[in-house]
């Protein structure tokens, strides 16, 4: 159906009242709700949906580069480039859950090529599982004909919906080594203690375990990350001074906002012509007081 400014979009429900909503333009998952109606990502009111400038909030898909960790334009292509949706995918190694979900695919075009000159299946399934988890499978294929190799970085630039940002933790990334944004990329090894927010964050920790959680005090809600082929996570939020700079953000927003995203981006991505990569992230929001002592 039509979403905002006519971009076309996909909505997935849940028979216990769950939903999510893609648009085709970036393959762009912009509201995933529990059973509740409540929104769990957060997008900003400034976000403008106007190609080619990528939504503001959601989940871009940071493809074929990560950041500005290269040569191309920041965070890739993919987000804003026009999805189609896929109506014959070759069959998934692990069947979805449910029937709740839509393929989406993006293919190198001429003029991606003269960017990034390579030729490439970009195949990302959005599922929306029976108690309301959100799953994005993406698998990337090389189709080069040229018998070249390619290379890239990767993220699904998750904004999480939090309360107060003050009020937050993130679990499973305390001790690990991380590269710091801030600070020219350089390597850190972060403190034993979970992971707090008092000012702006840019860092992409390294071999993280494939589960992460982020605690929201205030709302008595934690979000569970659990990745599979994206051995990174970049935790961001601009915080005050970088929010006002942005023209499709809010100048308070980074309160309410917290950026986890599964990535690959440390050790670059090869693969040879005829070669697949997967890489998973699945999300669920749980009552607190549920993963208490786990
Ligand atoms: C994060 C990066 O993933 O995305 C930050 O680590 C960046 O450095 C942020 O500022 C937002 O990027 P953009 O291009 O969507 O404004």
């Amino acid at each position: 159906c039509k979403g905002i400014n006519g971009l076309e979009k996909v909505v997935l429900r849940e028979a216990r009242g769950s939903s999510a909503e893609v648009y085709l333009f970036g393959g762009h998952v912009t509201s995933w709700k529990n059973d509740h109606g409540e929104e769990l990502l957060f997008i900003s009111n400034k976000a403008i949906f106007k190609p080619p400038k990528p939504i503001r909030g959601g989940i871009p898909i940071c493809f074929p580069q990560f950041s500005n960790h290269g040569s191309l334009e920041q965070h890739g292509f993919a987000r804003n480039r026009f999805w189609s949706i896929d109506t014959n995918p070759p069959p998934f190694p692990t069947n979805s859950p449910t029937k709740t979900f839509v393929d989406l695919i993006l293919k190198s075009t001429e003029e991606d090529m003269k960017i990034w000159p390579h030729s490439f299946e970009f195949r990302l399934r959005v599922t929306l599982g029976p108690s309301g988890d959100l799953m994005l499978t993406s698998r990337i294929r090389n189709n080069n004909t040229d018998g070249k190799p390619f290379t890239f970085t990767f993220a699904y630039h998750t904004y999480f919906s939090v309360s107060d940002i003050s009020e937050v933790r993130v679990e499973g990334l305390e001790t690990l080594d991380y590269l710091d944004n801030l600070q020219n990329k350089q390597r850190f090894t972060e403190q034993g203690d979970a992971i707090t927010f008092e000012s702006e964050v840019d860092k992409i920790y390294l071999s993280t375990p494939t589960k992460i959680a982020i605690l929201d005090h205030e709302k008595k809600r934690t979000f569970v990350i659990r990745k599979d082929g994206l051995p990174d996570a970049v935790v961001w939020n601009p915080w005050d001074k970088k929010a006002k700079a942005m023209a499709d953000f809010g100048d308070d927003e980074y309160k309410h906002m917290l950026c986890v995203e599964a990535a690959a981006v440390e050790k670059p991505i090869t693969l040879k012509p005829g070669e697949e990569w997967r890489g998973r992230q699945e999300l669920s929001a749980v009552p607190s007081s549920y993963c208490s002592g786990q």
